[in-house]
């Protein structure tokens, strides 16, 4: 059986969909299990005994990580210290989503699996923490850090921009942060390569290709076809509680080192992902 944690958030129901006909697979969200009692965690996954447990559940509000700090290191590295713990009891492989902003962002390229992470937010810092703990307590993990994250469900940074070019018809976005925009559809297929194999390690999966907010807005406003102004501007422009990696783009070097696999363009994906939700948002 396959346990896919956070499984009501973005990518986690994304997992659902993509394996539910497919695997015997079982989600659980907090009203299930809160992953940061340690007790009901490893209970519930010894009960169950999962052959490979992906974990998504995370607290994910950048910002939010920022202005509490106890609860981001509570979820992100207690949470999964726990669901590593547990993984290793039965013996399961685990898969942990961690993130591109491990990284400081100061490197001119990509940044591949063997740079060596330095966050600068507290929301990064915890998803480090959580890496470390993945390393300590569990002997079969695959690190998946994932970037720039859109999908059918949840909030994330293409409704908001659709909805912004609705209302405003005129918007400015940040043009000095570069990524890779990244569809749920493509992490649940790189990663189903990788669990099913014992390859284990970090591995980057994110859409290939560069762009900034900026690039990826207009992108959005085009494929939508909605009539609005895209303004490109700087992050000093939008002060936030916490700072955002200026570069966080991944090299996959051990998805292509390992599997010979490669990721298709962010483009392609999203005209994929905007043919999906056409009429929908
Ligand atoms: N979104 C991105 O752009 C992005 C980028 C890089 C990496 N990631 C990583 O990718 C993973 C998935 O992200 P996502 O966008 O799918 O996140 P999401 O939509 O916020 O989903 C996370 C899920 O975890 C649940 N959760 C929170 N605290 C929990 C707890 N104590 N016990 C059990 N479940 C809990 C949340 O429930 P509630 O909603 O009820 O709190 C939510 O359903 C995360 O590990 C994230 O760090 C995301």
């Amino acid at each position: 059986m396959i346990l896919i944690t956070g499984s009501k958030g973005q990518l986690g129901s994304e997992f659902i969909k993509q394996f539910e006909n497919k695997y015997n697979v079982k989600g659980i969200d907090i009203e299930q299990v809160d992953i940061t009692d340690l007790d009901s965690t490893v209970n519930y996954i010894s009960a169950i005994k999962p052959s490979i447990i992906i974990h998504c559940a995370a607290y994910t509000n950048v910002d939010g990580c920022e202005r509490d700090k106890d609860i981001a290191f509570k979820v992100n590295a207690i949470g999964i210290r726990n669901v590593a713990m547990a993984a290793e009891k039965v013996g399961a492989k685990l898969v942990y989503i961690s993130t591109d902003y491990v990284f400081d962002g100061e490197k001119e390229k990509p940044y591949n699996e063997f740079d060596r992470p330095n966050p600068i937010s507290i929301y990064g810092l915890s998803k480090l923490a959580g890496e470390e703990f993945v390393k300590t307590f569990c002997s079969r993990y695959f690190i998946v850090r994932i970037a720039w994250l859109y999908g059918e469900n949840g909030n994330n940074f293409v409704k908001t921009i659709v909805k912004l070019a609705k209302e405003k018809g005129e918007i400015d976005v940040v043009n000095d942060q570069r990524g890779n925009p990244t569809f749920t559809k493509d992490v649940v297929q790189a990663v189903e390569v990788m669990m099913n194999s014992e390859k284990y390690g970090i591995y980057h999966v994110t859409n290939e290709g560069i762009a900034s907010w900026y690039d990826f807005a207009c992108k959005i406003v085009d494929t939508f076809g909605i009539n609005c102004k895209v303004n490109p501007t700087t992050s000093d422009k939008f002060i936030r509680p916490a700072k955002r990696p200026k570069n966080s783009a991944l090299d996959k070097m051990m998805l292509r080192l390992e599997f010979g696999y490669k990721m298709r363009r962010w483009e392609e994906a999203f005209e994929e992902f905007a043919m999906l939700m056409k009429g929908r948002i």
